[in-house]
């Protein structure tokens, strides 16, 4: 974990309420996908934690939706603004157990890290597939971003205006080797309950410290407790008590 400033490159809404902030600084300890940064922001008591998306040359990229306070503070900084930023934090997915064609599962918020989590499969020569689920065609992004470093991409949207209609759920494959997913805990469930594979599962819960001080985000797994800010927020499935 590092404690660390950086400085914003640019702030800018990419799909109805959501943002992509690019940002340069020390990213060294930033080393697997599924990791996140906790943002100090000035009048905020608590940090808001926000996965990784992208880390490359010095720049760290980052998507947030602006759901309360302090995301809407985020919305609206500019650049050139710093950020005391922790760095390096959460285990992140094991790509080794992958196989060839794994499956990457992401819902609204719980897309972004599966940007850079596909980029790590591609660099170790695996054909990861991408589902991303939305509520509306306006919420959705990075559907090229995906689709430009060669992942086929099937969209999800609650109400059938882009896309597949429905949930992830429904635009499941007939075939793949393992799943990675991250989004709202009530999709995380109904992927547990319909994949066949095993997988690994980001936990996006409310949290303290981020660093494993404050055990406010403990929970119960079947080889005990778990902070998901330190232990996880990645889990595999086997180890899940729903
Ligand atoms: C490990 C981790 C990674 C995350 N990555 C991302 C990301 O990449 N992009 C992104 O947009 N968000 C992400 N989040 C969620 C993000 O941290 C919260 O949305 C943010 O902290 C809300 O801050 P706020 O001050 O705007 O909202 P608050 O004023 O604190 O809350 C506003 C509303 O949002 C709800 N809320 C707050 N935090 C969460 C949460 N963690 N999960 C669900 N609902 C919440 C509250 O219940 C409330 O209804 C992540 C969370 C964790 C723990
Ligand atoms: S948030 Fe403090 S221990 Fe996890």
């Amino acid at each position: 974990m590092k404690d660390t400033i950086f400085k914003v490159l640019s702030n800018t809404e990419i799909a109805r309420n959501t943002y992509k902030m690019t940002l340069s600084g020390d990213t060294a300890d930033i080393s697997a996908p599924g990791q996140f940064v906790n943002l100090k922001l000035d009048g905020f008591y608590l940090r808001r934690p926000i996965s990784v998306c992208d880390c490359e040359g010095g720049i760290l990229t980052i998507i947030y939706k602006a759901v309360g306070e302090g995301t809407a503070a985020m919305a609206k900084m500019s650049s050139g603004e710093s950020i005391f930023t922790l760095t390096g934090l959460g285990n992140g997915y094991d790509t080794s157990v992958s196989g060839e064609s794994p499956l990457l599962i992401g819902g609204g918020a719980g897309v972004p890290p599966m940007y850079m989590l596909a980029k790590k499969l591609i660099a170790e020569g695996k054909h990861p597939t991408a589902i991303l689920g939305f509520g509306k065609a306006d919420e959705v992004f990075y559907k090229e971003e995906f689709e430009a470093i060669g992942v086929p991409v099937t969209v999800t949207t609650v109400d059938g205006s882009m896309g597949v209609r429905g949930f992830v759920t429904d635009a499941l494959p007939e075939s793949y080797t393992y799943f990675f997913t991250c989004g709202p805990e009530p999709m995380l469930k109904a992927v547990y309950d319909k994949t066949e594979t095993s997988g690994q599962f980001s936990f996006e819960e409310r949290m303290g410290c981020g660093f494993g001080a404050c055990m406010g985000c403990s929970c119960k797994t079947k080889y005990g407790n778990k902070r998901i800010c330190r232990d996880g927020p990645v889990l595999v499935k086997e180890e899940i008590i729903w």
